[in-house]
């Protein structure tokens, strides 16, 4: 079901905050953060080992964190260095830790065999912290598998029934995709040419509805859970004071159970940088945008229901071609996960 031998967003680097507890489930694993002293975030199993109260109830101190229950002691490497009303710590008394580091904005965290952990393979999203370029971020907590979230961004045709009022348009449903897959990745293009611009890019371009655009979704996708869409538009008619529009749609989905997942997400500009209501404009419409996802992906999740998992759906669409090149590339890498051969 989940991926582990890989990086995955646990926060953003501003939700851990120094001489704070801060507890988040992470593919099915109860987990708790923290800064130790020197800043550096910890991130520890949220159960302790004898009697499985949760840690992040507990009290930090100094380093170390003391479970409230009955005073057992961790070290940041989830040892357990104290037993009040005991001098021997059986070797048993240890908690998991996880191998966790922050870059780009975002705190990261490998679930799966800490000596594979390789701080070289953190996914690229360079734009969060990239001084040309401004982010406007945002999280949403979706009550549906990762996969219904992957599949989402991989057949952006939804956006013309769903996101009608932002970014959605006819030209988005019609236009058709060219996909490929290279090495580990999953690329899905589609080019809108010479179309009219929806009201997310009119504002974006300073344009109007009748103006002529070309636009593009450039969509690559990394198992488990990382999609990054270039996207943007190109004023074609010599419209005074418009510009083009280029951006990044940087989406970061984190397993939280088999039926909910951390959605981080963020739209990174290289335009009009200097703008704050254009930062705001598009943390606003992105939010309102990915609201409206996460009531049909909730909703899908619901007619799922307890049916079995894997079991597919029952009819395929020609729009269904980038999820299904998702699927197919997320299965060969849990398969080579589970035989234990990172490919
Ligand atoms: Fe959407």
């Amino acid at each position: 079901m989940f991926m582990k031998n890989c990086w995955q967003v646990a926060a953003f680097g501003r939700e851990v905050v120094a001489g704070q507890l801060f507890p988040r489930r992470i593919c099915g694993d109860a987990v708790v953060f923290y800064r130790a002293r020197d800043g550096r975030v910890v991130a520890l199993e949220d159960r302790c080992a004898h009697r499985y109260a949760p840690l992040s109830m507990g009290a930090l101190i100094g380093d170390t964190l003391r479970c409230m229950y009955h005073g057992l002691c961790y070290d940041t490497n989830g040892k357990c260095i104290q037993i009040p009303g005991q001098d021997h710590v059986p070797a048993k008394a240890r908690v998991r830790a996880f191998p966790v580091l922050e870059r780009y904005n975002f705190v990261w965290i490998w679930m799966g065999d800490a000596d594979k952990a390789d701080a070289t393979q953190v996914p690229d999203v360079h734009w969060m912290s990239d001084p040309a370029w401004v982010a406007s971020e945002g999280y949403h907590h979706v009550k549906a598998n990762y996969r219904l979230l992957n599949d989402n961004l991989l057949d952006l045709s939804h956006e013309t029934y769903v996101h009608g009022k932002t970014i959605g348009h006819d030209s988005v449903a019609e236009s058709p995709i060219a996909i490929r897959n290279e090495g580990n990745a999953v690329y899905v293009d589609k080019e809108m040419k010479n179309c009219n611009p929806p009201p997310f890019y009119q504002y974006l371009a300073r344009v109007s509805a009748t103006d002529r655009v070309d636009r593009w979704q450039h969509t690559v996708f990394q198992p488990p859970g990382y999609i990054v869409i270039d996207v943007g538009v190109q004023p074609l008619d010599a419209v005074p004071g418009s510009n083009r529009v280029d951006g990044r749609v940087i989406d970061l989905i984190t397993p939280e159970t088999a039926s909910s997942s951390h959605y981080f997400w963020a739209f990174a500009r290289n335009f009009r940088l200097g703008e704050p209501a254009v930062t705001e404009f598009l943390r606003e419409n992105v939010r309102r945008t990915f609201d409206e996802d996460k009531d049909m992906l909730e909703a899908q999740q619901r007619n799922i229901g307890e049916r079995e998992s894997e079991r597919g759906f029952d009819v395929a669409i020609r729009a269904d071609a980038g999820p299904t090149q998702g699927h197919r590339l997320l299965a060969s890498m849990l398969e080579a996960e589970a035989r234990g051969s990172i490919s």
